[in-house]
């Protein structure tokens, strides 16, 4: 999603709605003695907090292009016997580390190659023509759509069947998050830069929304080079026009009739699609983000609803009177456009003539069967309703349940887990009917939400109508288990989980099974917090400083920081754990003592971490970054890391002092600091890009990863100058027509056909 300090204007992709008291005291400061009973750190810089120090620039410079050889040289020509050949030996992180750039290009390390296999635009279908990326282009339903995000690889045999060794086949199921926009409008779809006033016209209207969802596309390497396959039976798009179906505790809840659905069993359509997850079973997981701010409330709709939907609504960032992010309820009286105005208009009791409930339908994990597009997609209302990212699975043990970790990427929201009633059975991961496994293992069972202890456990706080703290909320008057599903935050309210700075991706260590939580940046985490929006510092989110962006301030937790967690001795059911904080993003030339905490160098150094994925062949933890903190000196960025364990560093106090001189000493628990050899920049993207899904081929030896909008940051009135695009990545990587920027897929090989990493 945008960082919010790149937005223009409403920012619709970070809503900031909770202002329950949670939080704060119980959780945080004031005197932490580590698990060690030690008390080390108190290195605590007296004096002011903070200021990021002048940040060392790379480009063009550092170690970029220095290579670690990974074969033997070539023998000369002798006459004596050729040596044996020798095996690669393989150093992971043995790549040169790649500098910070504010290039339009893609930047990887020495020895790599990156080659553009899949933008926005480019044809599904035989018949759909080339993109022609000059505003013309129309049928996005056979078509990539925009703003790739979160993807999955599923490798396919000779028969077309999946295959988990496969690898020179396969399809990538792709998120197509959202699209760029200033004002209503997807200016870089339109061939003047569309209506940016309502109503909006159908056609640039019906465009737009055929560009979010996900596409499934076949790839495939012939001779040595990655393409998709265009025209593959394999290839489809779900938009936010494709029939869902709800499962789990919300099927069939009041909370879910529309006029679509008067029985609340079915939705239309998947939005703001994000992070991703693959379940042990071969399905794709996509998770639905900032979807609020599609819809629109009418000025007077509180009181013409006049019930707690009212609070439910607000919670979720929908305000009477809020305008909607590209005015879609403009278009026209037909249901997909008036599905996006959400007020209460009809007559009925239930809400089976109007969409008051339709807010409701989004916000899930959606199942799919990314090899069958014929079975209609299955929303999973078990794991809860937030602004959903990615679902990571703990390790699957026969005869123990299914754990799957997720973050609700929003400013001061929880992190949260499900736990499956049912048992997990091997033969289950290869299964004829693979939506019916997910129906085994995703409809019932425990949701929980985590609170951090200041003393370095935690809690998984259960999210249930039995739990008399969720049933007996003051906050709103919960009916049954489908409301705390759909209302999960509010659950998480009333449990008293930890406001956190915006939880994105999450990814599963397979190592240790310890989970790693990227906590993206919070502009409203703060020292001396004032109004209901702001927060606290607390031991888990435990810096507040100033950046410098030239002339203006970045207060908060303007980098963001990486946090990881080890369950109790019950593993995935547990129901307490132990955690610290493995990363702080931060300038390298940053202070030490309270900002650049992890003391990163310019090689390592990064803001606002976004994207995480363990990859399953070589162990490395990717990092991705989605910044507006750095971008005055780099570009957003992809890391490789060989993290240790929670507990390997120490307990550190920040000692803060407050504008009346007063001191506010935080404890927390701090990872060892990386090491060259354990956190390293592989890639830098293009300008106003953010890095974003990763996958891989089984063997290790082709990554997958997304660019998403390029050029994000081009205004609208420059759209008929190409000169004055912020960027024009792709076309000037030589892929496709016209200039405008475009999110896309790349592959990314060795050049000695070695794993990617080392
Ligand atoms: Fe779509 Fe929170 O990233
Ligand atoms: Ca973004
Ligand atoms: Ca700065
Ligand atoms: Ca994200």
């Amino acid at each position: 999603m945008k960082n919010p300090a790149d937005s223009k204007q409403i920012d619709f992709n970070d809503e900031d709605s909770n202002t329950s008291l949670n939080p704060a005291f119980d959780s945080v400061l004031a005197t932490r003695l580590s698990r060690r009973g030690l008390l080390r750190g108190g290195v605590g810089t007296a004096g002011t907090a903070l200021l990021g120090g002048l940040a060392v620039v790379g480009c063009g410079g550092g170690s970029d292009g220095v290579s670690f050889p990974v074969l033997p040289p070539a023998p000369a020509p002798a006459p004596a016997p050729a040596p044996a050949p020798q095996p690669p030996t393989e150093k992971l992180l043995g790549f040169g580390a790649v500098a910070k750039s504010l290039a339009d290009v893609v930047s990887v390390p020495a020895g790599y190659s990156f080659s553009v296999i899949y933008a926005l635009g480019d044809p599904l279908t035989s018949g759909a023509p080339a993109y022609k990326n000059d505003g013309t282009d129309t049928a996005f339903e056979n078509r990539a759509g925009d703003h790739h995000d979160g993807m999955e690889w599923f490798g396919l045999d000779a028969n077309g069947k999946l295959s988990l060794t496969a690898t020179d086949r396969g399809v990538l199921a792709v998120n197509h998050e959202a699209t760029t926009n200033e004002s209503l409008s997807s200016f870089f779809l339109h061939a003047n830069g569309g209506t940016s006033t309502l109503p909006r016209p159908a056609a640039e209207v019906d465009k737009e929304i055929a560009i979010h969802g996900i596409s499934v596309v076949e790839v495939a390497k012939t001779s040595g080079k990655w393409a998709t396959v265009a025209g593959s039976n394999f290839n489809f798009r779900l938009t936010p026009l494709s029939d869902i179906e709800i499962t789990g505790p919300a099927r069939g809840s009041s909370l879910l009739v529309t006029k679509y659905s008067t029985d609340g069993t079915r939705t239309r359509g998947t939005l703001n699609n994000c992070g991703t997850g693959k379940t042990p079973w071969g399905t794709f997981l996509t998770g639905e983000e900032n979807w609020f701010g599609y819809f629109t409330r009418a000025a007077a709709d509180d009181a013409a609803r006049a019930d707690k939907s009212v609070v439910a609504l607000k919670r979720y960032g929908s305000s009477q009177g809020g305008a909607s992010r590209h005015g879609w309820e403009s278009a026209g009286p037909e249901d997909r456009y008036a599905r996006w105005n959400i007020s209460k208009t009809g007559a009925l009791t239930d809400g089976s003539d109007d969409y008051r409930n339709e807010l409701n339908g989004m916000g899930y994990i959606v199942e799919v069967n990314p090899l069958d597009k014929t079975k209609t997609a299955r929303k999973r209302t078990a794991l809860g309703r937030f602004a959903h990212e990615s679902a990571a699975f703990g390790k699957p043990t026969v005869g123990q349940p299914l754990v799957v970790y997720m973050g609700d990427d929003a400013r001061n929201e929880y992190m949260y887990k499900f736990v499956s009633t049912a048992l997990w059975a091997a033969a289950d991961a290869d299964a004829t009917d693979r939506l019916a496994v997910g129906d085994k293992y995703l409809n019932d069972g425990k949701l929980y939400a985590a609170k951090f202890n200041a003393d370095g456990t935690g809690t998984w706080l259960e999210l249930s109508f039995a739990n008399a703290a969720v049933s007996g909320y003051a906050g709103y008057a919960f009916a049954n288990q489908a409301d705390v599903a759909v209302h999960s935050r509010i659950a998480g309210d009333a449990v008293g989980a930890t406001k956190m700075d915006r939880p994105e991706w999450g990814g599963v260590n397979p190592a240790n099974g310890e989970i790693y939580q990227t906590l993206t940046n919070n502009s409203n985490r703060r020292l001396e917090p004032s109004g209901s929006s702001q927060v606290a510092l607390d031991a888990a989110n435990p810096r507040a400083y100033t950046d410098m962006k030239g002339a203006t301030s970045q207060p908060g937790n303007p980098n963001g920081h990486l946090l990881r967690m080890k369950e109790g001795s019950a593993g995935g059911s547990a129901t307490t754990f132990t955690w610290d904080i493995y990363l702080f993003g931060a300038e390298a030339g940053a202070d030490k003592g309270l900002v650049n905490i992890s003391s990163l160098t310019a090689d390592q150094d990064f803001s606002s971490p976004d994207g995480l994925v363990f990859s399953p062949a070589t162990g490395i933890c990717w990092i991705q970054t989605d910044d507006g903190a750095y971008t005055d000196v780099t570009n957003c960025m992809m890391l490789a890391a060989l993290p240790g364990k929670v507990g390997d560093g120490a307990a550190k106090t920040l000692s803060y002092t407050k504008a009346d001189t007063s001191k506010l000493d935080v404890l927390t628990q701090v990872g060892k600091a990386p090491t060259p050899d354990t956190l390293k920049r592989f890639l830098v993207g293009p300008v106003g890009c953010e890095l974003t899904g990763f996958c891989e081929t089984p063997d290790g030896k082709a990554i997958f990863v997304n660019i998403q909008h390029p050029g994000e940051t081009t205004s609208q009135a420059n759209l008929a100058d190409p000169s004055k695009y912020t960027s024009r990545w792709p076309s000037n990587a030589g892929y496709g027509a016209g200039s405008r920027p475009r999110s896309a897929t790349i592959v990314i090989t060795k050049n000695d056909g070695g794993r990617i990493g080392s």
